[in-house]
């Protein structure tokens, strides 16, 4: 695997040119919802959060419990990993496998982006030789960040089913529960002077269930709604979640997956952290019964994860279309 942009396992997925080029007017006046989780009625944050899958895809959530000192914590270490000369980032290098250090890359479709891509959890699957050793903080740090996304992770996954009538663990427990897989990977954009026609991240849908995003304060991730991108506003300390191809999935085509690209900045670097939750590559995972019946047929097949991802890579290779 030379690059993850052509054979991600994890999360992204190629552009379709068509949308990629499509409906590029910006700034609609439609604004990605923001959920405050400090809200103490659940039935309240279940209805949000419900709402926001099925209109957008995509949300803010702010006040989600997560130490604001922990957050830019993991922002400086990340920082100072790609602040390190090229030699010693190259100690992590990719190396056949998605994981690892890849820098900047210019595909077919530009494509600019150096990134840092590993496992997190379940700890079975962790390679810590992807794992920077330089700066000294970078794997507590990472570790104690990787608590938390799993457990907002799971907090909105247990209020996303609930508020479709199911088990608190219904989604987690339908992508492995313990074993289902996290993965983070640090984009670093670097400004780039031609950045309407240098694109950072293409334009995709995330390939995994769901992933939670924090941005650097350089604004860039753009969603697709309504034949139009909208930018994402910055808010300070908000965790972006994105709903992946898998819930789309599972829930029979109810809640979104999101299209979203990033841009570029002409002077400021941006740099951000998504942590992609999948499925564990053995599990089966289609519309859930109880989601499914006579009047709503399953849409979409019941496929291994892993050949999910096999056929989607081959999709991307004969055309542009989107492999459900
Ligand atoms: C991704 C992604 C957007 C961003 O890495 O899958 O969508 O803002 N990144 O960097
Ligand atoms: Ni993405």
């Amino acid at each position: 695997m030379e690059d993850e942009r052509d054979h991600d396992t994890t999360s992204s997925s190629l552009p379709f040119l068509s949308k990629q080029l499509a409906g590029t007017t910006l700034g609609g006046s439609a604004d990605v919802p923001v959920v405050d989780l400090s809200v103490s009625d659940e039935d309240f944050l279940v209805h949000e959060v419900v709402k926001a899958s099925e209109e957008w895809g995509i949300f803010q959530v702010v006040n989600h419990g997560i130490p604001e000192e922990l957050m830019r914590q993991l922002q400086v270490v990340g920082k100072q990993f790609f602040d390190l000369p090229e030699a010693e980032k190259e100690i992590v290098a990719k190396d056949g496998d998605f994981e690892g250090y890849k820098r900047k890359y210019l595909g077919g479709i530009n494509n600019w982006d150096q990134h840092l891509f590993h496992r997190l959890s379940p700890p079975s699957i962790i390679n810590y030789k992807y794992w920077p050793k330089n700066p000294p903080q970078y794997r507590e740090v990472t570790e104690e960040y990787t608590k938390h996304m799993k457990r907002l992770t799971e907090k909105i996954l247990g209020w996303l089913s609930e508020g479709l009538g199911l088990p608190r663990e219904a989604f987690t427990q339908n992508i492995g529960g313990e074993t289902a897989e996290y993965v983070l990977r640090v984009n670093f954009y670097p400004p780039t002077q031609d950045s309407e026609l240098v694109i950072g991240a293409a334009a995709h849908s995330d390939m995994g269930a769901i992933a939670l995003l924090l941005p650097n304060e350089v604004p860039g991730l753009q969603a697709f709604k309504d034949e139009q991108w909208l930018d994402l506003n910055y808010i300070n300390s908000a965790v972006v979640v994105i709903i992946g191809d898998q819930l789309m999935r599972m829930t029979n085509g109810r809640f979104k997956n999101v299209l979203h690209r990033a841009k570029t900045d002409k002077e400021r670097l941006r740099i951000s952290w998504p942590v992609f939750v999948a499925p564990r590559a053995d599990m089966s995972v289609g519309p859930l019964p109880e989601l499914t019946g006579d009047e709503n047929p399953p849409k979409f097949k019941t496929l291994i994860y892993n050949d999910y991802i096999d056929q989607k890579i081959k999709g991307w290779a004969l055309e542009d279309l989107p492999v459900y």
